[in-house]
């Protein structure tokens, strides 16, 4: 087996930008009017940005500009929301934050997750990661611990941590590289461990700063090959039919774990998102039916396409066999010709008790799963839960419980028996924006005609529909977006806000009137990278936010734009939010309103602006839906009208952090407090190959062996504790 030339996925490559949406869905373009006063924008003045400091050493000369001590005041000093100092745009190869903040890392990839586990070297000869924090940190959740080590939702010195690992930076997790195909079951027990999510005690030491507690009865680690329940509507349907599960109740692994959500009951939701490519399709169409071709086809499955890692390729075990879905056998009971049917959804875990079963809310349909945004709680009201679909030109979607909010259930004796009460059963709809800034909300039901009467695909009832959601989505007429990210709820209004990426395939005009720029996606602009390269479509992305009109369970909303990424000196007709030099961002991914200030957390995953600045993330006070106004964009000479929030000042959006190099910033919790933040750094140093491993001065990223962390010069995905020196909350 030869080693150094296994590639599965292109380094640099975004898996997550590829659209399989060919539905002929209406789009507003048509209802469009051309209109004419567009609005011009002042560009404000740059701020004057500060390299803060990490309070460690190797931080590049970086910072230093203010002291390292984490020692608490005595005092509480008067709060400002968002009184630090901006971050300015920063290329270097480090973590950094304001003037009188602190950050240090606690967990990073690789290290021991209980006591007894080898030190970890770094050196790509580790294993056992099923004991060790996995790969790719990305959303995460604090769930406080009272002192005595019971569940408190506002335990702030003691509490744990569950965070996804989404994939994996393989070139660095192996001494020369991964091997070519086929995988060494070896290098594919490694790769399967490093999925999943973690779950780790944190607690806080007499120094005011937490660390991680190997001894910890809650630490766990959830792979992508744990055996999960599956629950609600689609268990023991056919479609969940395989050899490992003939009854279809049960399946193996959460996949590529993106977004989160806290349950009002105290437990995780975990968002499975570019699930698809993990498995290897062959020539199967003579045994498959038209219908089952359809869907396979519709999620990025068509015949022939090989899997991300190969891991089907690593021997005739069947926890590496079921990664390939060719229909092989006499039946579905015979083979893993369902396997994917069994990833895509918002997953349960009890982080309280690490002995809990895990389940799959098959009622919150399959989809690339992001965040999942709860509706403010109303007694006697169901729950709903917002959700986006991250491929370019999927949907919008929301869910709503049947049962009702009794608040003795935010202390649950059985939280997972909780989550069958409000998550087994409910309505899943999908979301359609009007050109007049209302929406609706689209029932996914047999109830709906344009589904029970779907001519592309005959559902054949509601597990069908959930297993299916992107096609009954198409054929409820949803709107196609430009990348639905995370999703977050203000904790005053309401509003539900959206991160919409990016979207290269967004045009101005073209025969496929699906594709082109609208009302809620009305942006199709070309940039310029690096003085050398050119970028079309929605290149920046776009934060949208909508506010029901009526309960949980409303069918309509009104929407509009609350912010515009943008380079700070684009032109007017892009930076639609006059972005300056303290606020500028591009790609927002990540997204949480803080429990305890309020502030909107904002997070980039960026391909676009990363000629001028690493991944970021900013502090953000936004108003509500409607407190701007109706504005016209201009795509050149196509103009379109959208509603766009009220522009943001330098008081209300600053850059509160700048990553390593190659990073994407992604997942914060807070402790209930809101004094201590922790952020993760996913694939710092993305794009060192393979040839270079021999040589740390070439690695695109040595972060965070660069800031005094951990063995070895290899770049390390981690979770990072952000303190303010005076003891005040985060944002201040
Ligand atoms: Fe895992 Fe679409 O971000
Ligand atoms: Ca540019
Ligand atoms: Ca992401
Ligand atoms: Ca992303």
């Amino acid at each position: 087996m030869s080693k150094n030339n296994f590639t599965p996925l292109a380094n640099g490559a975004d898996p997550d930008d590829i659209g399989n949406n060919t539905s002929n869905n209406p789009t507003m373009h048509d209802i469009l009017a051309a209109r004419i006063g567009r609005r011009g924008f002042m560009l404000g003045s740059a701020g004057a940005a500060v390299f803060g400091s990490m309070g460690l050493t190797g931080c590049l000369g970086l910072g230093g500009s203010s002291g390292s001590s984490a020692a608490p005041a005595a005092a509480a000093p008067a709060e400002t929301l968002l009184g630090f100092k901006p971050v300015a745009k920063s290329l270097a190869d480090a973590f950094i934050v304001p003037e009188g903040y602190t950050a240090s890392v606690i967990y990073a990839k690789g290290d021991p997750l209980f006591a007894g586990v080898a030190a970890f070297k770094n050196d790509g000869t580790d294993t056992g990661y099923d004991q060790r924090a996995g790969d790719h940190h990305d959303g995460m959740q604090y769930f406080g611990l009272n002192a005595a080590g019971k569940a408190d939702q506002t335990g702030a010195s003691r509490g744990l941590l569950a965070m996804n690992h989404e994939y994996i930076e393989q070139v660095t997790l192996f001494a020369a590289g991964p091997t070519a195909l086929p995988r060494p079951a070896a290098e594919a027990d490694i790769e399967i461990a490093c999925h999943g999510v973690s779950v780790v005690e944190v607690a806080k030491g007499g120094n005011g700063r937490f660390a991680t507690v190997q001894t910890s009865p809650f630490n766990r680690r959830v792979t992508a090959e744990t055996t999960i329940e599956l629950a609600g509507p689609a268990r023991g349907s056919s479609l969940m039919v395989t050899k490992f599960s003939t009854d279809g109740t049960r399946t193996r692994g959460t996949l590529n774990n993106c977004g989160t959500g806290k349950t009002p009951w105290g437990t995780l939701l975990t968002g499975e998102e570019n699930w698809s490519g993990y498995f290897k399709r062959g020539s199967d169409a003579a045994a498959r039916s038209a219908k089952e071709i359809t869907s396979l086809t519709r999620y990025g499955r068509a015949a022939g396409v090989n899997s991300r890692y190969g891991w089907e390729t690593a021997g005739t075990d069947d926890r590496y066999v079921r990664w390939d879905i060719t229909a092989t056998g006499a039946s579905a009971a015979a083979d893993y010709r369902n396997e994917i049917n069994g990833q895509g959804y918002m997953t349960e875990i009890n982080p309280y008790d690490r002995n809990s079963v895990v389940k799959k809310r098959t009622s919150t349909g399959r989809f690339a799963h992001e965040g999942a945004a709860f509706s403010l709680l109303k007694t006697g009201k169901p729950l709903a839960i917002y959700m986006g679909d991250d491929s370019q030109f999927e949907y919008i979607y929301k869910y709503v419980s049947d049962a009702v909010w009794d608040p003795a259930d935010a202390k649950p004796a059985d939280p997972m028996a909780t989550g069958d009460k409000y998550l087994d059963k409910g309505k899943l709809y999908v979301a359609k924006f009007n050109a007049d800034g209302t929406g609706t909300w689209l029932e996914l039901s047999m109830a709906n005609p344009l589904i029970a009467g779907y001519s592309t695909y005959a559902f054949a009832d509601q597990a069908d529909i959930l297993v299916n959601a992107r096609l009954a989505a198409d054929a409820a007429g949803a709107t196609k977006m430009d990348r639905p990210e995370w999703s977050s709820t203000h904790p005053t209004t309401g509003d539900i806000y959206f991160t919409l990426t990016n979207n290269s395939g967004r045009v101005t005009s073209g025969s496929d009137a699906s594709k082109v720029v609208d009302a809620a996606n009305p942006r199709s602009y070309t940039d310029v990278k690096g003085g050398t390269s050119t970028q079309k479509g929605n290149v920046n992305g776009h934060i949208l936010r909508l506010a029901e009109q009526g309960d949980a369970n409303a069918t309509t909303f009104k929407w509009d734009v609350y912010l515009f990424g943008s380079e700070a000196g684009a032109i007017a007709s892009i930076n639609l939010s006059g972005l300056t030099d303290i606020n500028d961002f591009s790609s927002p991914d990540g997204l949480q309103f803080a429990e305890s200030t309020g502030i909107c957390w904002i997070q980039t995953d960026d391909g676009g602006y990363t000629d001028m600045t690493n991944d970021q993330m900013l502090a953000a006070l936004p108003g509500r839906v409607g407190d701007g106004g109706k504005v016209s964009v201009a795509n050149g000479s196509v103009l379109v009208d959208t509603y766009v929030g009220k522009k943001p000042t330098s008081d209300t959006l600053k850059r509160f952090l700048v990553g390593p190099k190659g990073c994407e910033v992604t997942g914060v919790a807070e402790t209930p407090d809101g004094k201590v933040m922790f952020v993760n750094i996913q694939h710092p140093g993305e794009g060192t190959a393979v040839g270079d491993l021999g040589d740390p001065s070439k690695y695109v990223s040595q972060w965070p062996s660069n800031s005094g962390y951990g063995a070895g010069k290899r770049p390390r995905s981690a979770t990072v504790m952000i303190t303010k020196n005076d003891g005040g909350r985060i944002g201040t």
